[in-house]
């Protein structure tokens, strides 16, 4: 094979061998080994992320998916080249996916920089796989054009329809309650993950698809199709075609990362009720781009933008629902005036463009509303301050009790997820429904942030009726997951955090509608009690003591510190 002009993609980033022509000469040989020639060689190449993997049953379509990005490629005349990366399967990493996060991130970062490609197209789902693709697109010297795998149907128990995971938590409470035996639970078991695709919910996997589409980084209408649908193949064939353009003509992800593009994305899950950790992942993408953006705009515009879409958690609806209702183009459309309307995208054409050839939601449907006629009030989510999180904490307003967002009840302390898990259903546990359930040592730095923040309601209680509670800690929760759940307190507890100081017995008060989170406790016992805690001890050795090194704490998005905009000497490293 000639060591002549061999495409601009196979020239790429060649080998560092001290001699380029032995570069290209050595890369020919091995691709012609793969059965590539001049003519191959010759076009653009489209890098496609594979995250295939038997510890991953969301992604099982993902083959046919990536056939469909490639037949894209090939038709707009380039050339597809599939690479593997890490594959983050929610239910099945420990302790949580979210401690991977940025390793995914990293990775994805390192094989678009290290691997001859002219664009990529990065195919994500479950849950921490888009935003560590976003994260990646973000600092990528080469376009990149997101698409996701579509959320799974709905299944259905006993004449009710069912999805993952609101219903997997609603009929697990029950089962606590004693409501369910243990047949019934392994009926329903068997009905919430009923096809190939990602939670079906408003979780973190559908707020994230929807809000790569927002941000304009997947082309419009790819975020709701679901996983086995022929549109979900359509549109991965179209996302193929538009990466080979902007191969030839490229668009790089942070030229279409800007400050309106958080701005819509941030109106888009306020009008969601979307995930909360949806927060810490827009952060953590923003900061790689330095686009200045915080816990306060997520607040500013989480006010003004009322709840737009009827899904679960916060409403009644599926992701086929809000697909069949138009999906994120008849959203847009809806909010139009809060948008920032010149945002260009990976389409290549203005977003005012997109919605003048959209209808607004239709008549016929009620799973989107509008403006005028919204589906429920602003303020789905709300950032709380106050002495138990001075740099923040965060509430699914939308997904909490009423009665509970101005409560004051004395804690109930957990050290830590495990000892949550050992005594939460100890008999002798002096616990009522008023009491504030505290668990700390689960933020970033302690164990990576893991979903424990929804803490069960104790089964004594549960049994009782008891439904809700309030709950405060430095950990995430399910976007799946409701109730009065105050997360992400900042910061957490293993670095000195105010959480710490807690005991159980002393008063929180949580006031939601003056956005307060406060332990009512003198300055002079607090001021006592700090001199006894310490800094948590690091992991010893591996990922996770890089990440516990390094980590940022939630309200600045959680990425590693030296992968932010400002490197490794971002303000948030002292933390
Ligand atoms: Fe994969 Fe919910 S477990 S998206």
């Amino acid at each position: 094979m000639s060591t002549g002009d061999v495409g601009r993609g196979a020239s790429r980033n060649i080998t560092s061998y001290g001699d380029a022509g032995f570069s290209r000469y050595l890369r020919g040989a091995f691709l012609g080994a793969a059965g590539f020639d001049q003519e191959d060689l010759s076009r653009p190449i489209v890098g496609i992320t594979d995250l295939t993997s038997d510890f991953n049953p969301c992604h099982r379509a993902l083959p046919s998916i990536i056939e469909n990005v490639k037949r894209g490629v090939l038709q707009a005349g380039g050339l597809p080249f599939v690479f593997p990366t890490a594959s983050l399967g929610e239910s099945f990493m420990s302790p949580t996916t979210m401690l991977y996060r940025n390793m995914l991130a990293m990775e994805t970062e390192e094989l678009v920089r290290a691997q001859p490609m002219d664009a990529v197209v990065m195919l994500g789902g479950c849950d921490k796989t888009v935003p560590a693709q976003l994260m990646a697109a973000a600092v990528s010297d080469v376009p990149v054009v997101l698409d996701v795998v579509g959320a799974m149907t709905t299944g259905s128990w006993r004449g009710e329809r069912l999805g993952a995971c609101t219903d997997c938590r609603r009929y697990w409470a029950r089962f606590r309650s004693g409501e369910l035996d243990q047949t019934e639970i392994g009926e329903v078991e068997g009905s919430l993950a009923t096809t190939a695709g990602t939670c079906m919910v408003m979780g973190t996997a559908s707020t994230m698809a929807s809000l790569a589409e927002a941000l304009g980084m997947m082309l419009p209408g790819g975020a709701t199709p679901t996983s086995p649908s022929g549109a979900r193949l359509r549109h991965a064939t179209q996302t193929g075609r538009r990466a080979v353009e902007l191969a030839r003509d490229p668009v790089l992800p942070r030229e279409i990362l800007t400050p309106g593009a958080f701005e819509n994305a941030l109106h888009v899950l306020a009008a969601l009720g979307g995930s909360t950790n949806a927060i810490v992942h827009l952060l953590a993408v923003a900061r790689r781009v330095g686009v200045a953006f915080s816990l306060d705009d997520v607040d500013r515009v989480a006010r003004q933008t009322p709840l737009l879409v009827d899904l679960k958690p916060s409403g009644t609806r599926y992701m086929e629902d809000f697909h069949n209702a138009g999906g994120v183009p008849v959203l847009l459309r809806a909010l139009q005036d809060r948008l920032d309307l010149t945002h260009v995208g990976v389409s290549g054409r203005p977003l005012r463009d997109l919605v003048s050839r959209t209808d607004p939601p239709a008549a016929w449907q009620d799973v989107i509303g509008t403006l005028d006629r919204p589906v429920g009030a602003a303020g789905a989510l709300a950032v709380l301050r106050g002495s138990l999180a001075p740099d923040g904490a965060v509430l699914k307003v939308a997904a909490a009790s009423p009665r509970l967002l101005q409560h004051t009840g004395p804690a109930v302390v957990f050290d830590s997820p495990e000892d949550a898990a050992a005594r939460l259903d100890d008999p002798a546990l002096d616990i009522t429904a008023g009491h504030v359930l505290v668990l700390r040592n689960a933020g970033p730095v302690a164990c990576g942030m893991p979903e424990a923040g929804s803490l069960p309601i104790p089964r004594r209680l549960a049994a009782a009726g008891v439904k809700d509670m309030v709950r405060v800690s430095d950990a995430r929760m399910s976007g799946t997951s409701y109730g009065t759940v105050v997360l992400h307190c900042a910061p957490e507890a293993a670095v000195g955090g105010p959480l710490a100081l807690v005991r159980d017995g002393d008063l929180v008060c949580l006031y939601v509608a003056g956005r307060r989170i406060d332990l009512l406790v003198d300055e002079d016992e607090l001021a006592r009690r700090r001199g006894s805690v310490g800094r948590a001890s690091l992991p010893a050795r591996g990922w996770a003591r890089l990440y516990a090194e390094t980590v940022l704490q939630a309200n600045l998005g959680a990425d590693l510190a030296f992968l932010t905009a400002a490197g490794p000497d971002d303000p948030g490293a002292a933390g």
